[in-house]
């Protein structure tokens, strides 16, 4: 397929709902090879089954961002099926329910952080291995959150593992740029998706949701594949370490 990412070869973590699907539709329909991955395994497969409905090239690989092996398993599917990785987009996360400090148990603060910081340390470390051996650079795009501008998005979990990436984002930009690697994250607002349902069928919290962004309404996840698009691609080819915002201007007041 003709696009803006033609021939290129991409990873897409948490690809079987949400963003993590929009993007990996959109990125196929762009003209990427997909591989997209998620613990769920027939969600990631259903999502390569609506990309090749469109005509677009991608396959199914079931792992856990938060194990070293699964994360190697799909960069080695990128690399076994279609030769090479060029794009990585750590997207795999989990919420944490809103829960403050005294609420947030052992339990809940090693699943949010393993999941949400550790698999995108693993996503990105396992990627720019990669980029490196095959030496031509690459790009990654990770998916932050508000929650990792300032405080009340999220938890406490949630809010320090969003942290958590988007300083790791801006560490491995600088730690690498000069060979041509490019790291940057998005920091999406209230968006329409499996993760947010509960909240948006709670009438209070919908309500907030709106009341809190200027633009008035949730987004949609296409909104935020078509932001993963100008990262990944050369539309984007002089920014690095960057936190691109798309939240219906939620964290401009
Ligand atoms: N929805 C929002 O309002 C919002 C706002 C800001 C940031 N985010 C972030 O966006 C990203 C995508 O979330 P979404 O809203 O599309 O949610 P979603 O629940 O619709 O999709 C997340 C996907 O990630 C998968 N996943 C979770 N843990 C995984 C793991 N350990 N390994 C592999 N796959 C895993 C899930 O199975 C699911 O398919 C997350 O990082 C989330 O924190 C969401």
């Amino acid at each position: 397929m003709d696009g803006k990412l033609k021939g290129k070869v991409a990873v897409i973590t948490g690809a079987g709902s949400g963003m993590g699907r929009a993007a990996s539709i959109l990125f196929a329909q762009e003209g990427a090879k997909v591989v997209a991955v998620d613990y769920v395994g027939e969600t990631a497969e259903e999502t390569v089954r609506m990309i090749k409905k469109k005509g677009g090239e991608a396959v199914a690989v079931k792992a856990d961002v938060s194990h070293w092996e699964d994360v190697n398993k799909a960069v080695e599917t990128a690399v076994q099926q279609y030769g090479k990785l060029d794009i990585m987009v750590n997207n795999a996360g989990v919420f944490d329910s809103f829960k403050f400090c005294l609420d947030t148990d052992e339990a809940l603060w090693e699943r949010i952080i393993n999941i949400n910081l550790k698999g995108v340390f693993f996503g990105c470390k396992r990627a720019i291995q990669q980029f490196l051996s095959q030496g031509n650079g690459g790009v990654i795009v990770n998916t932050a959150s508000v929650a990792g501008l300032g405080a009340m998005a999220g938890g406490t979990a949630y809010t320090a593992s969003k942290h958590g990436v988007v300083g790791l984002t801006k560490q491995i930009a600088c730690e690498y740029a000069t060979q041509g690697i490019r790291v940057n994250a998005v920091c999406p607002g209230g968006i329409a998706t499996g993760m947010t349902k509960d909240l948006m069928s709670d009438p209070q919290t919908d309500q907030m949701i709106k009341m809190t962004t200027p633009m008035g309404r949730w987004g949609e996840p296409e909104e935020i594949a078509d932001a993963m698009l100008f990262l990944a691609s050369d539309d984007s080819k002089y920014i690095t370490g960057e936190t691109l915002r798309v939240d219906g201007g939620w964290r401009a007041k």
